[in-house]
C-alpha cells in the first residue's frame, strides 16, 4: 500500500516525458465567400479559413484529422514533410496513395509524427486546390525538452500564398485545356492578406504587433504554387534556426529565399525603436525571363506601436537574382548536435541521376494549344518521363497485386546524354517526353543518392523537388552540368541540411542522400 503514491508519481513523470498524445481535428472542406482586391468570390477552404487552421502538436504525437468534403470537387489532403512511418495510407496524393475523397464523403486521416520538430504544413494534393487549401503544422519540442536556442517570447505564423481574382478551378481548367502557362496570380499574400500595396487591401493588412526586446519565432511556409520567394523585414535581421521540420545551425541574413513547399523557422528580435513600423515584404523569385509570373509585392506590418507614419520598406534582391537565391539556400546546415544528431549515409548502395525538364508535346491536329506560340502543350518530366495519372491508387494496386496500373522500370539515368544546360540550339525533337506511369523500386533500408540535373530543353527553371515519407540530406549543389569526378568532391557530408523540399537551381544540379527506411510509395 505504501508504495502506491510513489508508483503513481513515477507513472505521471513517464507520461510527461515520453507519452505521446493523440490529438483530434476536424477539417470541413467547403466553399466560402472571400473578399480581396475589391471583389468577393467563392473560395474552397478548410473550416472557412484562408489559410486553413494550424495543427499544433508535440514531437512524436499522433494527429487524427477527420476530413469531410462538403465542396463539389474531389479532394485529398497531404501532410507535407510528415514521414508517416510504415503508414503511407493517409499520406494524401490522389491516385498515388489513395483515391480522392469525393463530394459528400469523408476520410479520417492518421498523421503519425516521429522525429519531425519545427514547422511543416498540410495542403490539398489534387490539381490546384492546394492554392486555397493549406495550413501550418507546428511541432513543438517534446514535453520536458526545450528548443536548442533560448525560448522565443512568441510564435508567429507566416504563410506565404497567392490570390487569383478568378476562380482557381477556372484557372486550372484553362491551363489544362490549352496546355500553356497558368494565369498569373493577382496578388501574393501573407496569412491570406495581400497587404496595403494592393487596391482595397489597407484594412485587412496583416499586422504583427511586437514589443521592443522580445524575440519572435516566425514559422514560415511558401504555399505559392510554382515560384520561390524572397522575403525581408526592414531594419531587422532574420536568424534562421530550422527548415522542413529539423533544426539548423543558426545564421543571420537580411533576406531569405524560400522554395514552394519549404518551411523555415526564423527568429526575429524586436530591437528597433519602440515607436516605429516596419514592412515585412515578399515577392516571387523568377530566374527565367521568358516566363510569366506575378511581379507584385505582398506586405505585412511589424508594428511596435500604432502610428500613422508609413512603415519602412526593406531591400529585397532583384526578382531574377539567381545568386541571391542560391547563396541563401547554400547556407543551410544541420544543427548536428548531441540532442539533434544526424546520420548522413556514407556508403551509397544506389545512385540515381535524374534530369528535370520542361517539355513540349506537339498540339494534336483538332485541338487548340497555347504553349510555344500555340504549337504545343507544356509538360514536365524526370528522365524524359512525364507522369501519366493512373485511374486507381498505385498503393492500392501494389497491395492488391493489380497488373497494368504502373510499370516498375523507372530508369536510373536519362535515356540520352546531352549538354543539359546548353544555352540555345538544343534539338527541338528532344523536347518530346514519354508519357508513362512508372515507379522506381528501392530495397528496404537501401542507401540512395539522387543527383537532380535541371535541363534547358524548353526553358531552365528552378525545380522544387519534394520527397514523401523521408527527409533527405542535401549534400551538394551547383550550376551547370553535374560531373561526378569533380562535383562529388565538393559534397558536405558533415552537416548537410535535412530537408524534404529543395529547389534545384536553374540550369544546375542538387545531390541528395537518404536511407529508404520507410516502406510505402
Ligand atoms: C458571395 O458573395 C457574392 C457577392 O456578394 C454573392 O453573390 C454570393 O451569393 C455569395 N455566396 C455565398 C456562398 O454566400
Ligand atoms: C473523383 O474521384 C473518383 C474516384 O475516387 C474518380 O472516379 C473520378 O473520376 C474523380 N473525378 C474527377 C473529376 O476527377
Ligand atoms: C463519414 O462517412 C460515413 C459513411 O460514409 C458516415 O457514416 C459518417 O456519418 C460520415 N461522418 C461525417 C462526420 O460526416
Ligand atoms: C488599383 O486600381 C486602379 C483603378 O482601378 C488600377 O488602375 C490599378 O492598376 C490598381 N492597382 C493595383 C496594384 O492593382
Ligand atoms: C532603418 O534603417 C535605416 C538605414 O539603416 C536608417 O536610416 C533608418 O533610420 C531606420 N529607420 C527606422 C525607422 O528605424
Ligand atoms: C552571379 O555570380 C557569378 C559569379 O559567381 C557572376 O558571374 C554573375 O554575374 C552573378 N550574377 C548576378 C545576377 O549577380
Ligand atoms: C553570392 O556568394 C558569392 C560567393 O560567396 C559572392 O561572391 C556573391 O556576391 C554573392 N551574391 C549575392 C547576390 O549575395
Ligand atoms: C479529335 O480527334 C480525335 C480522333 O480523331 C477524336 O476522337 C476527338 O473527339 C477529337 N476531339 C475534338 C475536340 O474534336
Ligand atoms: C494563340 O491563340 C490565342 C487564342 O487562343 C490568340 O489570342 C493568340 O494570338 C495566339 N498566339 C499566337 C502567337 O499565335
Ligand atoms: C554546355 O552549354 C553551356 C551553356 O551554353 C556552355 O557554356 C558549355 O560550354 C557547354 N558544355 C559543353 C561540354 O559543350
Ligand atoms: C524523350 O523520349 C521521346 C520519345 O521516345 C524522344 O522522342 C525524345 O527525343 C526523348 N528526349 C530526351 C531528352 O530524351
Ligand atoms: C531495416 O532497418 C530497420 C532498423 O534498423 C530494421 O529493424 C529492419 O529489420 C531492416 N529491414 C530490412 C529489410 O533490412
Amino acid at each position: 500500500m505504501s508504495f502506491q503514491p510513489l508508483l503513481g508519481f513515477l507513472l505521471i513523470l513517464s507520461s510527461i516525458y515520453s507519452q505521446a498524445a493523440v490529438l483530434k481535428y476536424t477539417f470541413v472542406v467547403q466553399e466560402t465567400n472571400y473578399t480581396r482586391l475589391c471583389s468577393t468570390k467563392n473560395l474552397l477552404t478548410v473550416n472557412g479559413q484562408f489559410p486553413g487552421p494550424t495543427i499544433t502538436a508535440h514531437r512524436g504525437d499522433t494527429v487524427i484529422v477527420d476530413v469531410i468534403n462538403r465542396g463539389d470537387q474531389n479532394i485529398t489532403i497531404h501532410w507535407h514533410g510528415v514521414k508517416q512511418p510504415r503508414y503511407p495510407w493517409s499520406d494524401g496524393p490522389e491516385f498515388v496513395t489513395q483515391c480522392p475523397i469525393q463530394p459528400g464523403a469523408n476520410f479520417s486521416q492518421k498523421v503519425l509524427l516521429s522525429d519531425e520538430e519545427g514547422t511543416l504544413w498540410w495542403h490539398a494534393h489534387s490539381d490546384w486546390s492546394r492554392a486555397s487549401i493549406h495550413g501550418l503544422i507546428v511541432i513543438l519540442p517534446r514535453l520536458g525538452t526545450t528548443y536548442p536556442f533560448p525560448q522565443p517570447d512568441e510564435q508567429v505564423p507566416v504563410v506565404l500564398g497567392e490570390w487569383w481574382q478568378s476562380d482557381i478551378r477556372t484557372v486550372t481548367e484553362n491551363f489544362i485545356r490549352g496546355g500553356g502557362d497558368p494565369a498569373n496570380s493577382d496578388a501574393l499574400t501573407i496569412n491570406g492578406q495581400p497587404g496595403d500595396l494592393y487596391n482595397c487591401s489597407n484594412t485587412g493588412t496583416t499586422k504583427i504587433k511586437v514589443e521592443q526586446g522580445k524575440t519572435y519565432m516566425l514559422r514560415m511556409v511558401n504555399a505559392a504554387m510554382n515560384n520561390l520567394m524572397f522575403l525581408a523585414v526592414a531594419n531587422h535581421t532574420l536568424t534562421v534556426v530550422g527548415t522542413d521540420g529539423a533544426y539548423t545551425k543558426p545564421f543571420s541574413s537580411n533576406y531569405i529565399t524560400i522554395s514552394p513547399g519549404q518551411t523555415l523557422d526564423i527568429l526575429l528580435v524586436a530591437n528597433q525603436s519602440p515607436n516605429n513600423r516596419y514592412y515585412m515584404a515578399a515577392k516571387l523569385y523568377n530566374g527565367q525571363p521568358a516566363s510569366r509570373f506575378d511581379p507584385t509585392t505582398t506586405t505585412a506590418i511589424i508594428e511596435y506601436a500604432e502610428s500613422s507614419t508609413p512603415p519602412v520598406f526593406p531591400d529585397l534582391p532583384a526578382f531574377n537574382d539567381r545568386n541571391a537565391s542560391f547563396n541563401f539556400t547554400r547556407r543551410l546546415r544541420s544543427l548536428a548536435s548531441t540532442q539533434h544528431p544526424i546520420d548522413v549515409p556514407l556508403n551509397i548502395k544506389k545512385t540515381l541521376f535524374y534530369t528535370l525538364s520542361i517539355n513540349a508535346i506537339p498540339c494534336p491536329a483538332n485541338q487548340t494549344c497555347e504553349a510555344i506560340r500555340n504549337t504545343s502543350r507544356f509538360a514536365a518530366s524526370i528522365n524524359n518521363i512525364t507522369f501519366g495519372m493512373p485511374s486507381t491508387s498505385i498503393l492500392g494496386a501494389y497491395y492488391r497485386g493489380m497488373n497494368g496500373v504502373y510499370g516498375n522500370d523507372f530508369p536510373d539515368v536519362p535515356p540520352l546524354k546531352f549538354n543539359y544546360t546548353q544555352a540555345s540550339g538544343l534539338n527541338v525533337s528532344l523536347r518530346l517526353p514519354e508519357v508513362a506511369t512508372k515507379v522506381k523500386m528501392l530495397k528496404h533500408n537501401e542507401t540512395v543518392e539522387v543527383v537532380f540535373q535541371g535541363t534547358n530543353l524548353v526553358a531552365g527553371i528552378d525545380h522544387p523537388m519534394h520527397l514523401h515519407g523521408h527527409s533527405f540530406y542535401v549534400v551538394g549543389s551547383g550550376f551547370g552540368n553535374y560531373e561526378r569526378s569533380r562535383d562529388s568532391l565538393t559534397y558536405n557530408l558533415v552537416d548537410p541540411p535535412h530537408m524534404q523540399t529543395i529547389a534545384v537551381p536553374q540550369n544546375g544540379w542538387t545531390a541528395i542522400r537518404f536511407k529508404a527506411d520507410n516502406p510505402g510509395n
